[in-house]
């Protein structure tokens, strides 16, 4: 076997990405890469005039035209129609990252049963959607790669100081739900790994957007080993490596980019 470039390893020309939430703000910088690399991007939203208008700004590929399709990780319906109008667009599915993240901003203090619930059913979304991808990808004897999305607090604990005074605190069901998606990355990537699938996970720190409060920004700054919050490009390369041939021997790790927060 000729051994592969880097260029080689990390091109995604000819592959089909089911990008889900990819026009929030970590999304849309996760669909730029994924085409600047050369894959066919299909973007979902649940509302599918957003997630076609925002296929259409990505860069063009040479496989074919850039799709959007309108998926919800709550609603299994959704899931499937989801999914089948992706296949419809591109023909198939390779690559899946679900990043998609139903939020709610109640913390320990007043969180609901239900609010708790619905915020773990972000991962039956994940599970299902995977679940589903699995089963299209080993239907055509293909290989795929899965990312999901976690995050630094599916890690460590939260860090009461940023919060206190400013804001609610991180969310207690968002700790559980995604330190909950380090294992279910672990166990799927033990089932189908006999499948050619690889599943990984992506655990961004904070990257927080234009719209989270300044001051809670400022100290989680003065507390991160960088000083300094991460900027959306600065995910991209490892996006690209775990949906790449760049990583066809890693499966089932989660991959930390948080400019140190959590080797403190
Ligand atoms: N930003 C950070 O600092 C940070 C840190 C660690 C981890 N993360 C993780 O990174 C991912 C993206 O976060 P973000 O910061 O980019 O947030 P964001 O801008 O709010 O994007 C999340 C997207 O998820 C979509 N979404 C909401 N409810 C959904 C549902 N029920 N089903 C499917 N999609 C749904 C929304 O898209 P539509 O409205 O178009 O459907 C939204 O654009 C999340 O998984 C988040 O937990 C973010």
């Amino acid at each position: 076997m000729t051994e592969p470039t880097i260029p080689q390893l990390f091109d995604l020309t000819g592959k089909v990405v089911l990008l889900t939430g990819a026009a929030g703000h970590l999304g849309s910088a996760f669909a730029r890469a994924l085409a600047e690399a050369g894959a066919q991007v299909i973007a979902a939203s649940r509302d599918r005039d957003r997630a076609r208008s925002f296929a259409a700004s990505l860069p063009a590929v040479a496989a074919g035209p850039h799709g959007g399709v309108a998926l919800d990780h709550l609603d299994e319906t959704s899931l499937n129609t989801g999914f089948a109008a992706a296949v419809q667009h591109a023909g198939k599915v390779d690559i899946l990252v679900n990043n998609g993240h139903d939020a709610d901003g109640h913390d320990l203090t007043n969180v609901t049963a239900e609010q708790f619930n619905r915020q773990l059913a972000n991962a039956t979304g994940y599970f299902l959607l995977a679940r589903k991808f699995h089963d299209h990808v080993t239907s055509r004897a293909g290989r795929g790669s899965i990312v999901l999305i976690g995050s630094m607090y599916g890690l460590v604990g939260s860090y009461p100081d940023a919060y206190e005074g400013v804001c609610a605190a991180s969310p207690v069901h968002y700790h559980t739900l995604k330190g909950g998606l380090v294992q279910m990355t672990r166990h799927l990537a033990v089932y189908w790994a006999k499948d050619g699938i690889r599943v990984n996970l992506l655990s961004p720190g904070p990257f927080p957007s234009a719209k989270a409060p300044a001051e809670m920004v400022r100290r989680l700054e003065a507390k991160s080993p960088m000083h300094r919050m991460g900027q959306p490009h600065e995910l991209k390369g490892a996006l690209v490596f775990l949906a790449s041939d760049a990583s066809s021997y890693v499966t089932g790790q989660n991959l930390v980019v948080d400019g140190g927060w959590t080797t403190w």
